[in-house]
């Protein structure tokens, strides 16, 4: 690692803290080769960005409108917008959105947003759901009900329609999952939209939890629809999951009349307080749109395409030494028994696990060369035990 001092009152790193960055470095290059079990690639390279690290840059306000500070990336974040809006299957005229810190940010916006527009509304979740939900439902104070899920982690619909049925006169509030965390189960948007309107509930508000699905479902022929083409209200995606960033990033997409019922025009930035922090990060929207226009919608169809054979590659090898596994339709992630593998494979994988399950996820970095190590790991340990 080379120093570069760029202002007089910096002085040089003593050897010994020079020593402690190049070893960290080294244990993450290294880390990031045993690298499976996160929905988060490694694959990507921003270094012709690097000039914008110099400079304070920051998103504040709303990308959509101009502001006194004008050290920004609007112009790209709104680029960046577009496109995952048409990739939602959104008019562009009718969906606002932002480049957010990550899919938590994105799903806090839709519960927000909904909340605004029912403030009595009652929320409803499956227990398959990202652990962060539950948190921000306490947070925006919203009432919730959860839904048990299926086996695979999708929704239970009978569950789903018997529990609104008891509050059918309340506005019901959605949050649905587009590649659940643990199993990347897909809620159906059309069965969840018939049981609305089995019951006639007139009132509802649909938000998707697209953080991984988003960047998957859309490149993938057949596979179920779940944008605002379906009639939902918000979506949240992640953007260092699939396409890849050093730094956390994501997508929050609504449809604009209900964005207008909480924008506030702040005169001391100039501009409309439309997103959830103030200062927000001015190069990941950078780092997105050059993503989008070096690798395209055809790209990123490819990189999926490859996901999905490295992950039924990973299926067929585990099987192959007697560990069931499977996946979802249209899911990456392979999901198989926590206790077929032993402790100290896992972690060295970085595979995650909760309660019976472990997952290993094929993002675009993990190659047939990773899967045969991590199952020459597990025959090696089971030889040595044996
Ligand atoms: C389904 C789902 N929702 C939300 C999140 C949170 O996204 P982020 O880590 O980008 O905040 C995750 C993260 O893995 C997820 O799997």
């Amino acid at each position: 690692m080379n120093e570069v001092l760029n202002s007089e009152e910096m002085r040089p790193l003593t050897a010994d803290k020079i020593q402690k960055l190049n070893k960290h470095l080294h244990f993450l290059q290294n880390e990031a080769d045993h690298f499976l079990g996160y929905p988060c690639t490694r694959e990507f390279d921003y270094q012709t960005l690097f000039q914008f690290l110099q400079l304070p840059m920051n998103n504040v306000g709303d990308p959509f409108r101009a502001s006194r500070y004008h050290l920004n990336s609007h112009q790209f974040e709104r680029e960046v917008v577009d496109f995952f809006a048409r990739l939602c299957g959104a008019d562009a005229a009718e969906v606002w959105g932002y480049v957010t810190n990550g899919g938590t940010e994105g799903n806090m916006y839709g519960i927000y947003l909904a909340r605004e527009l029912f403030p009595q509304g009652m929320l409803y979740y499956s227990e398959a759901t990202h652990y962060s939900v539950p948190k921000i439902l306490r947070m925006v104070n919203a009432r919730s009900i959860q839904i048990r899920s299926q086996y695979n982690g999708e929704i239970d619909y009978r569950d789903l329609f018997e529990t609104l049925k008891i509050h059918r006169d309340l506005p019901a509030i959605i949050f649905a999952n587009i590649g659940t965390t643990m199993t990347g189960a897909v809620d159906n948007i059309e069965n969840i939209k018939q049981i609305l309107k089995q019951l006639s509930i007139k009132h509802y508000y649909i938000h998707c939890d697209a953080a991984l699905g988003g960047m998957l479902l859309p490149f993938i022929e057949g596979a179920e629809s779940f944008g605002f083409d379906a009639d939902i209200d918000s979506i949240a995606i992640s953007g260092h999951k699939m396409i890849g960033s050093p730094l956390p990033c994501g997508i929050a997409l609504a449809r604009k009349k209900h964005v207008d019922s909480i924008s506030r025009a702040i005169e001391y930035i100039g501009t409309f307080d439309t997103t959830i922090s103030g200062s927000r990060n001015a190069i990941t929207p950078l780092f997105l749109w050059y993503a989008i226009n070096t690798k395209g919608f055809d790209g990123f169809k490819k990189i999926c395409q490859r996901c999905i054979e490295i992950a039924d590659y990973a299926i067929a090898e585990l099987r192959a030494i007697g560990i069931e596994a499977w996946r979802n339709p249209n899911s990456i992630t392979v999901v198989f028994a926590r206790r077929k593998v032993p402790e100290i494979i896992l972690k060295r994988w970085q595979i995650a696990t909760e309660k019976d399950f472990a997952h290993l996820i094929t993002m675009s970095h993990v190659s047939r060369n990773h899967i045969d190590r991590f199952i020459q790991d597990i025959r090696q340990l089971d030889q040595e035990v044996a």
